[in-house]
């Protein structure tokens, strides 16, 4: 093999690895990869967004009516001492560092009147549903950008539930908790049988 030979083999050899490393920082160029918003495979059984719930943990928490459903009030009005340092709970009671929480919940957004509230709680004009509350409660500022309200949150899910529960007590007009409506669903399918099978009776 004489040394032209060589210099051949070399150069498609340089050539060769010249052309692979190129073809790989073309492709990554052209292809940025994006997380899929929703499971493309559909797995009987589990729900959606399940198996992305790890990467979207940190600013959503789980739906809490499954857990309203089981929800501990007393639990709640324990868990309530770590919002009255900012919160008056009882009807009529002063705006503190935070607005009055008497029938907060299915209230209109920034509802105290007179209160200094964020712009961006302002700028929210939504209603404070359980999901809603859940969310503020789990991470005020996930859910609120720039609120005032500095608080950590709470980050224990049937902790959220059982405070919720209490809220929905301190109103003029509690709202049914799931279970409960669940309940009188049941109930009212019974009366609609019973009934039938009193037709039927002579
Ligand atoms: C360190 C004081 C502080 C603590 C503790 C605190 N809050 Fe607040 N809260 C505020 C402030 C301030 C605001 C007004 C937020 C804004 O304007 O962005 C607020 C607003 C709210 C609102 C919105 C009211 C409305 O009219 O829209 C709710 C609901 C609420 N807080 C619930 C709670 C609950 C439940 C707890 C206990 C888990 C709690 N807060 C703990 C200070 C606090």
């Amino acid at each position: 093999m004489d040394g032209f030979e060589l210099n051949k083999i070399v150069a498609s050899i340089l050539l060769t690895l010249v052309i692979g490393m190129a073809s790989s920082l073309i492709s990554d160029a052209l292809v940025t990869p994006k997380p899929l918003l929703h499971n493309v495979y559909i797995v009987p059984g589990v729900k959606k967004n399940e198996l992305l719930s790890a990467s979207t943990l940190e600013n959503d928490p789980p739906p809490i009516e499954p857990l309203l459903a089981t929800a501990n009030v007393e639990n709640g009005a324990k868990i309530a001492k770590k919002c009255v340092q900012c919160h008056s709970l009882e009807k009529g009671g002063a705006n503190r560092i935070g607005p009055n929480l008497w029938g907060i919940i299915k209230n209109k957004m920034a509802h105290a009147i007179g209160f200094p509230y964020s712009k961006g709680l302002e700028a929210k004009k939504d209603t404070w549903t359980f999901e809603n509350l859940n969310h503020f409660i789990y991470k005020p500022r996930g859910f609120i950008a720039g609120t005032k309200m500095s608080f950590a949150g709470l980050g224990k899910a049937q902790d959220r539930a059982d405070l919720i529960a209490y809220l929905n007590t301190l109103s003029d007009v509690p709202q049914p908790l799931p279970s409960s409506t669940q309940e009188s669903k049941k109930n009212s399918k019974k009366d609609i049988h019973s009934k039938s099978e009193n037709i039927n009776q002579p």
